[in-house]
């Protein structure tokens, strides 16, 4: 047997992107709900109002919020074990900054949860996943103001106390390293930045706030649970260098120290590494931290470290050469890879690299919370969906993950993306489908919302019924 019995198979989404009812049961706007749609080609704008006749995917999104028993069931069906889901902070506090939550939105994942323990499928929860309330991007310029910590934890002692028995496992911050990239400073960092503002420091700030916040979180969990496992979740931007060129070499390993490492040597080691304070200096960045800080972070070090996976880049010191789009970052082409329609490139050997690569520097216990093609669907005239090329993806990167384990890696888990279609995060198309259950909706919003299980349905319930061994 080559992963271990508790293993825990499943798949993952966040509320913005699955939950709809953006403004039912007294829930606020969040950023994500003022985000329009776009395509691969078009960007997604953010409205600091809402325009009347624009298409704001995430308020309907696929309905979970009222087809969570249909959806839940598929996904017994289907075998899970876990299933990783966000919770929607304005759902429970509408502005951020109340001190009372909102009883209805609590109530909506008392429902959940106890629908998911009904079938033993264990919630995995991502406290803030691209959707703080709008309200704290206008009132305080959302986390590069560290008043967001003490409502951050406000939120996370209602959620941590409210659902201490049916909840174990946390993640505090999606992607948190997306703060180090342009693109996060509204994705992650719920701010909206002027152009002649230094983004960069901002952006830094910002992320030493969710770092300060993640650990007083974990802190708070394990006194409120002691059995609560609190992980840490990168966007692993796995990059290679482009020749043996040392510069090339050099600058992979400045990627992964800047765009990765920085966010969990904090999280999990519970202090900066000091590569953070050279490139700071080299910078010009400079980061207020308060005195307190460095007992916080060594005093709220998480218990696994769990990470998104999709492709892998390529770094070259030559700026010249074919430049290709991935998840967060991009990078140049690799000749050796195929890419997918949205040109990721698809390297199920980077996730072996990767895992590994993970587990020799921290030794804790590692979890695959995404992982996933994006592609366009097509129901046959029988409104069959076969999905053969997702199939193959899945099964590349579920083999290398196996070998992973066999090279020593502490795994606990694999959670497929958007194992039900959902919105995209980066493009807001309903196009990009991820899932093994189709949801009849198209990129302008129309759809009966109808849920079907495509060929992959069938084929991951036999890779969970064989904890893995059968994935033909
Ligand atoms: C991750 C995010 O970056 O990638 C998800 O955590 C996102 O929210 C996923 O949906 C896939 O990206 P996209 O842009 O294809 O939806």
């Amino acid at each position: 047997m080559r992963m271990k019995s508790n293993f825990l198979w499943g798949g993952a989404t966040a509320a913005n992107q699955f939950e709809g009812a953006w403004n039912e049961g007294g829930k606020g706007p969040s950023t994500a709900d003022m985000f329009t749609g776009g395509t691969h080609t078009i960007p997604r704008r953010i409205t600091r109002t809402l325009e009347e006749n624009t298409h704001y995917p995430s308020h309907e999104a696929i309905d979970f919020y009222h087809h969570y028993k249909e959806d839940i069931r598929l996904f017994s069906d289907m075998g899970f074990k876990t299933f990783r889901l966000s919770i929607a902070w304005s759902r429970i506090f509408p502005n951020g900054d109340e001190l009372k939550p909102n009883e209805e939105g609590l109530k909506f994942y008392d429902k959940v949860f106890d629908e998911l323990l009904k079938y033993n499928i264990e919630p995995l929860v991502t406290i803030s996943h691209y959707e703080t309330p709008f309200a704290l991007t206008e009132k305080y310029k959302g986390w590069s103001n560290r008043k967001l910590i003490e409502f951050y934890t406000r939120y996370c002692s209602v959620i941590f106390n409210r659902y201490k028995d049916r909840v174990k496992y946390w993640l505090t911050f999606n992607e948190i390293n997306c703060l180090t990239v342009p693109f996060g400073a509204y994705m992650a960092g719920g701010m909206i930045l002027d152009e002649n503002e230094n983004n960069e420091e901002i952006r830094f700030q910002a992320l030493h706030h969710q770092f300060v916040a993640s650990a007083k979180a974990v802190k708070l969990g394990h006194e409120i649970n002691p059995k609560f496992k609190i992980g840490c979740m990168i966007a692993y931007m796995c990059s290679y260098p482009k020749t043996c060129n040392p510069n090339d070499v050099i600058l992979a390993q400045q990627k992964d120290q800047i765009n990765n490492m920085i966010c969990s040597d904090v999280q999990v080691r519970g202090y900066y590494p000091g590569f953070a304070f050279r490139y700071f200096e080299d910078n010009g960045i400079k980061i207020k931290m308060e005195k307190e800080d460095e007992d916080i972070l060594k005093e709220g070090c998480v218990d696994f470290y769990s990470f998104s996976y999709y492709m892998s880049n390529v770094v070259s010191s030559d700026k010249n050469g074919e430049e290709v789009s991935g998840n967060v970052l991009g990078g140049f082409k690799n000749p050796y890879l195929k890419a997918s329609d949205w040109g990721w490139q698809i390297d199920p050997k980077g996730l072996r690299w990767t895992l590994n690569h993970i587990y020799d520097r921290y030794q804790i216990p590692v979890m695959v919370v995404e992982n996933g093609l994006g592609a366009v669907d097509k129901l046959d005239s029988d409104g069959s969906i076969n999905d053969d090329y997702r199939i193959d993806y899945l099964r590349d990167h579920i083999k290398e993950m196996e070998e992973a384990v066999k090279d020593g890696v502490e795994l606990m888990g694999y959670t497929m993306w958007g194992c039900i279609d959902l919105v995209s995060a980066s493009t807001g198309e309903m196009k990009k489908r991820y899932g093994f259950i189709y949801v009849d909706k198209d990129n302008e919003g129309n759809g009966s919302l109808k849920r079907i299980p495509k060929k992959s349905f069938k084929w991951y319930k036999k890779v969970i019924e064989s904890n893995g061994e059968d994935l033909n």
